[in-house]
């Protein structure tokens, strides 16, 4: 069988590749609504320059490369998703795509490629470790079933939650976050790769400010999402915060996001205070929401530990590797 590489040709072919291998690398999360997802090709996350190309076994697309070259932060970086249909494995078009991405990263003086594989199908890390990644960090999945919460303890939770934390108002938001909030959330933000744990991936905090904040809200909505977001405030400024993301059009799933508080604030229960006040929130906007998913840094003690006692369980673990040209 003859292997070749070229450029995206089909919006259509790619929703095909990647829903098949979704529900093959990982079924029980629910794949994005094929208009959500095609709209993501003309409302990218601003600061990011997005390459696509298509792998072919003789003539039919079989595999999928995105590369994504951070414009503003992170300069050495790009992010590769790479995937190949599961009955079309084996065949080296997983090869020839990453031959292609390490060829554009050079075109652009990138120096460090990372991807993600899921550890529940052996496909994913066996060949990242053929083309020479290495492992960067480990993270696991744990998802929350809303249909069976323990509502005592998190009432319980909640209590003992606001005995630590007097003096703080909570508040809630849906998308742009208000503009005397903005560039509050906008720095929060953009300490998360200081902040939490990554590993040994060659991450920089990202330059996130109100602006930035605007325009990746904007396109998310434009992909057909709703955030959801709370934030903890004293003295009229946000200094924790958390978000939920879900398709406006989908009511059984969610993403559970960013979560931090401001290093003076910590040690008040405010990461839990947030997220138990933003679970109330999207069950009110979402009554028919069952399941969420969040991912965290096998290392990230504090943060598995919040989302344990919410009632949190670890689902799969993904490991995140990276390729040093
Ligand atoms: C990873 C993936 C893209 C590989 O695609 P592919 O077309 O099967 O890859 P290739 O045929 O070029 O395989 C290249 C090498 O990887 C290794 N490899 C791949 N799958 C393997 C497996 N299941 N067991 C052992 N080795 C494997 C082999 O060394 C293989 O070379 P060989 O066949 O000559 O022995 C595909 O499995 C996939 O889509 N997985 C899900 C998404 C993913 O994890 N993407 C990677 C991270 S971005």
């Amino acid at each position: 069988m003859r292997v070749s590489t070229g450029p995206l040709t089909s919006h259509e072919i790619v929703y095909d590749i990647a829903s098949v291998t979704a529900h093959h690398d990982h079924p029980d999360i629910p794949f994005s609504i094929r208009k959500n997802f095609l709209a993501a090709f003309d409302n990218p996350p601003p600061g990011t320059l997005i390459e696509r190309y298509l792998g072919y076994l003789d003539d039919e697309p079989v595999g999928y490369l995105e590369l994504g070259f951070p414009q503003l932060d992170n300069l050495d970086n790009v992010g590769i998703d790479l995937m190949v249909r599961p009955d079309r494995r084996r065949h080296g078009v997983g090869r020839a795509l990453m031959e292609l991405a390490v060829e554009r990263a050079g075109a652009h003086h990138r120096t460090h490629l990372m991807g993600e594989t899921v550890d529940r199908h052996p496909d994913g890390a066996a060949f990242a470790e053929a083309v020479g990644a290495k492992v960067g960090l480990t993270d696991l999945r744990s998802r929350l079933d809303v249909t069976a919460l323990d509502e005592k303890r998190l009432a319980e939770l909640r209590a003992e939650a606001e005995k630590h934390a007097e003096g703080y108002t909570l508040r809630r938001w849906t998308g742009v976050p208000p503009d005397e909030l903005i560039d509050d959330v906008a720095y929060l933000e953009g300490r998360l790769n200081a902040d939490a744990p990554i590993g040994d991936l060659a991450l920089e905090p990202e330059k996130v400010d109100a602006d930035r904040l605007r325009q990746d809200h904007r396109a998310r909505e434009a992909r057909g999402r709703r955030s959801y977001q709370t934030g903890a405030l004293m003295n009229g400024r946000v200094v924790a915060w958390t978000w939920l993301v879900a398709e406006v059009d989908q009511p059984v799933h969610a993403w559970q996001s960013t979560t931090i508080v401001d290093p003076e604030h910590r040690g008040h229960r405010l990461g839990l205070l947030v997220k138990l006040e933003n679970l109330a929130h999207i069950r009110a906007e979402k009554p028919a929401l069952e399941a969420i998913d969040t991912f965290n840094a096998a290392a990230n003690t504090y943060m598995l530990k919040v989302n344990r006692a919410m009632g949190f369980r670890a689902a799969d673990v993904w490991t995140g590797w990276q390729k040093d040209l």
